[in-house]
């Protein structure tokens, strides 16, 4: 059961990197969730750092067994957790929110939280995940180079418990998983994200390597690859693109 047991941690280098500790201490298994006040080495994508100001927002990390998922499965457990982070979220935001490919979760052109997860594979199999979760909830200023940030505060008015909404996230979480782990699960999981993603049939500016150009998103598929339409129908994989948002004024 994804939250049994909840450990909540005032202070730690970053959640993610203690529930692998645990996990390889075999200290923790499938459901451990660790929630943290503050984290003083807070990971982000692409190797970037997560900031959070301490005891506001939700940072948590919950280990998942992946046992019986195939190693080519990573992008739908990727896109399982940034659906059960919709569905959370969901129920605070009723507009505009969305899943911007690969597993960013945003409110109109703004990132309302991350995901990072990690694998454990041993012996050439995949053992366990670790899904790191970051949501923006009561911090009202961001720094500068995050300046796309917003907290369900912002969007919303109101202030928030974040070890309750924690809480609430892990019920979300054993709803997508258990999803996931059913015959058609994964075929389901890619059918709902693609539902929500965010600027399907709009046109945006991608960038690749030195050049830009304009293209329709079309599609995300099991493997992750983003499908766009607009001259050339083309795919591109995660890492190998960015978004270039153009905000109206
Ligand atoms: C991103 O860059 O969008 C991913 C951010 C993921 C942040 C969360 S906070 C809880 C967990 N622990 C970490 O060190 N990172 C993830």
């Amino acid at each position: 059961m994804i939250g049994i047991p909840f450990i909540h941690l005032s202070e730690i280098n970053s959640t993610n990197i203690y529930a692998m500790e645990q996990l390889q201490a075999k200290l923790a298994e499938h459901g451990a969730a660790f929630f943290a006040d503050l984290q003083t080495s807070g990971k982000g994508q692409m190797g970037k750092k997560w900031e959070s100001e301490a005891g506001k927002n939700l940072l948590l990390s919950v280990i998942l067994n992946t046992s019986s998922l195939n190693m080519g499965d990573q992008f739908v457990l990727s896109a399982a957790v940034a659906l059960a982070t919709y569905d959370f979220l969901s129920v605070y935001i009723n507009q505009d929110l969305t899943i911007k490919w690969p597993n960013d979760l945003y409110w109109g052109d703004r990132k309302a939280g991350g995901i990072l997860i990690e694998n454990q594979i041993s012996g050439g199999i995949w053992t366990h995940a670790i899904a790191g979760i970051g949501i923006n909830i009561n911090q009202t200023r961001f720094r500068e180079t995050t300046a796309r940030a917003v907290s369900l505060r912002q969007i919303t008015g109101q202030q928030y418990h974040s070890v309750d909404l924690a809480k609430e996230l892990c019920t979300c979480m054993e709803k997508r998983f258990n999803q996931l782990m059913h015959s058609n699960g994964c075929n389901e999981i890619i059918n709902d994200y693609n539902k929500v993603l965010y600027k399907k049939g709009e046109i945006v500016k991608l960038k690749t390597g030195n050049s830009s150009a304009r293209y329709t998103i079309q599609q995300v598929d099991r493997h992750g690859q983003l499908y766009v339409s607009g001259g050339i129908p083309m795919q591109f994989t995660h890492g190998t693109v960015e978004w270039v948002i153009e905000t109206k004024q």
